[in-house]
C-alpha cells in the first residue's frame, strides 16, 4: 500500500494511520445493501473508539453498539442518536444502567435473569419503562479462535436456551420492561457465511416457537462477527457485505414491522488502519535476524494475545529486490511481543518505517501503557 505520509522528520512513532477514504467507501458499500431494507447496522465501538472514527461513522447514519457507560458517552459525544445506541455486556453496573436509562438509549441487550431483575428495579426507581432485548446463547460453533468465539454454551455470554422461557416471562410481567427483541452474537472474525446462515435458521425456530405462544419480537439482533482478509488487505479492502447481508435478509423469516439489527465492528474499521512504526535496531542473532520495532504488544496486542498475524510491510523500501528474513519484534519485556517470524521483507536499516496492516479494529482500542510506554498517536488521511 502507498502511505500518504507527511514529512516524518521528528514525528513520534508508532502511530495509527487511518485511510479515511477507505473508511467512507466501506460505509457507503454497507449502505448500498441495507438502505431501504429492514436491516439496521450498529457500529461496535469496542473495535475502535477513536473520536474521529466515531464521528465519521455517526455522520454516515449508523447506530452504535456499546459495552460500557464510557462507550455510551463517547457515542453520544460523536453524534450517534440516543435511540440508535444499543448496550450489551455481561457485567453492567447500576451506574452504567442508570446512565443508559437517563440517556434514553434504544435497547439494553440483557445477558442474564439477574441483570433483568436489576434493570427492572432501576427502571422503576427512575420511573421510565426500559427497552430490552434478551441475549440468547445459541450454541453455534463459529469456527474461529477460542478467545473470540462467544455463542457456545460454555461461554459466559447470553442466556442459555433452557432459561429463555423464564426470562421472557419475567420481562413480559415487569411493567418497567418493554421486551423489544432477542439478541445473538456467535463470535468474531468469521469469514464464511455458513455460521450466519445457521444462526438465521436458529432464530427462525425460536421466533416461530414464541409466535405460537403469542409473543412477537420487533428486534432480531444478530450481533457482529463478519471477518476481514488479514493476509491480503490490498486485494480485499472491503469485506463481502453483499454475501453477508444477503444471507441475513434471505435467511430470516420476518413479519412486516420486524427488524434485523447487526453490530459490525471489525468489518467496518479493520482495513482502514495501519500501525506505522520505526525500526530501532536490526539485531544479528544466532542464525536469525531480529527487526526490532518501536511498536510493541502494548500498541497492537492481537499477535501476542491471539497469535494473530498482521501483514508487515516496509514503507518506501530502499530496494524491493534486496530481501532479508527477519523475526519482527517489539521492545516490550515479554517473549510474546512478536509480530512475525521468518518474514521475508525488503532489507531495512535503523530508522526505516514499517507498517502493520489491517490494524484499524482492536488495535488502538486495545492499546495500553504497559512498560509505561506512551499510547500510540493517530493520523487521519483522506
Ligand atoms: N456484538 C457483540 C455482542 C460482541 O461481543 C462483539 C465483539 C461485536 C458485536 C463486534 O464483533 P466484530 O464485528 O468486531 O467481530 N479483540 C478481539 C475481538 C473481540 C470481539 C468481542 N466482541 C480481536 O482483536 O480479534
Amino acid at each position: 500500500m502507498i502511505f500518504n505520509l507527511p514529512c516524518m522528520e521528528g514525528v513520534r512513532t508508532p502511530f495509527y494511520y487511518y485511510d479515511m477514504e477507505l473508511l467512507r467507501s466501506t460505509l457507503a458499500e454497507i449502505k448500498k445493501y441495507v438502505d431501504g431494507t429492514c436491516v439496521h447496522v450498529h457500529y461496535a465501538i469496542k473495535a475502535n473508539g477513536n473520536p474521529e472514527i466515531l464521528r465519521v461513522i455517526a455522520e454516515a447514519g449508523f447506530g452504535a453498539d456499546c459495552v460500557s457507560g464510557a462507550e455510551i458517552e463517547a457515542a453520544l459525544a460523536a453524534g450517534f442518536g440516543n435511540a440508535s445506541i444499543f448496550y450489551a455486556g455481561v457485567g453492567k453496573t447500576d451506574e452504567e444502567i442508570l446512565l443508559g436509562i437517563e440517556k434514553g438509549i434504544g435497547c439494553f441487550n440483557v445477558e442474564s435473569i439477574e441483570e433483568l431483575e436489576v434493570i427492572s428495579e432501576l427502571a422503576e426507581e427512575a420511573g421510565r419503562k426500559v427497552p430490552v432485548a434478551l441475549r440468547v446463547n445459541p450454541n453455534i460453533d463459529a469456527h474461529t479462535h477460542e478467545y473470540i468465539t462467544t455463542g457456545l454454551e460454555e461461554n459466559k455470554f447470553g442466556i442459555d436456551m433452557r432459561c429463555l422461557d423464564r426470562a421472557v416471562d419475567m420481562a413480559l410481567s415487569s411493567k418497567w420492561i418493554e421486551l423489544k427483541g432477542l439478541h445473538f452474537h456467535i463470535g468474531s472474525q468469521i469469514t464464511i457465511t455458513e455460521p450466519f446462515a445457521i444462526l438465521c435458521e436458529r432464530i427462525n425456530k425460536i421466533t416461530e416457537n414464541y409466535r405460537a405462544k403469542g409473543v412477537e419480537f420487533k428486534i432480531l439482533n444478530v450481533g457482529g462477527g463478519l471477518g476481514v482478509d488479514y493476509d491480503n488487505p490490498d486485494a480485499n479492502p472491503i469485506p463481502d457485505f453483499k454475501g453477508y447481508f444477503g444471507t441475513l435478509i434471505r435467511g430470516m423469516h420476518l413479519l412486516p414491522g420486524q427488524e434485523i439489527h447487526c453490530e459490525l465492528g471489525r468489518a467496518i474499521v479493520a482495513q482502514c488502519g495501519s500501525l506505522i512504526s520505526r525500526v530501532v535496531y536490526v539485531k544479528e542473532g544466532i542464525g536469525r535476524k531480529f527487526m526490532i520495532l518501536d511498536a510493541g504488544m502494548n500498541d497492537l496486542l492481537r499477535p501476542a494475545l491471539y497469535g494473530a498475524h498482521h501483514k508487515i510491510e516496509v514503507v518506501d523500501p530502499r530496494d524491493s529486490d534486496a530481501t532479508e528474513v527477519y523475526d519482527v519484534v517489539g521492545p516490550v519485556c515479554e517473549s510474546s511481543d512478536v509480530f512475525g517470524k521468518d518474514e521475508k521483507l525488503p532489507a531495512v536499516r535503523r530508522g526505516d518505517l514499517v507498517a502493520l496492516r489491517s490494524a484499524g479494529a482492536y488495535g488502538e482500542s486495545m492499546a495500553s501503557e504497559y512498560n509505561m510506554r506512551k499510547l500510540p498517536g493517530s493520523l487521519f488521511v483522506g
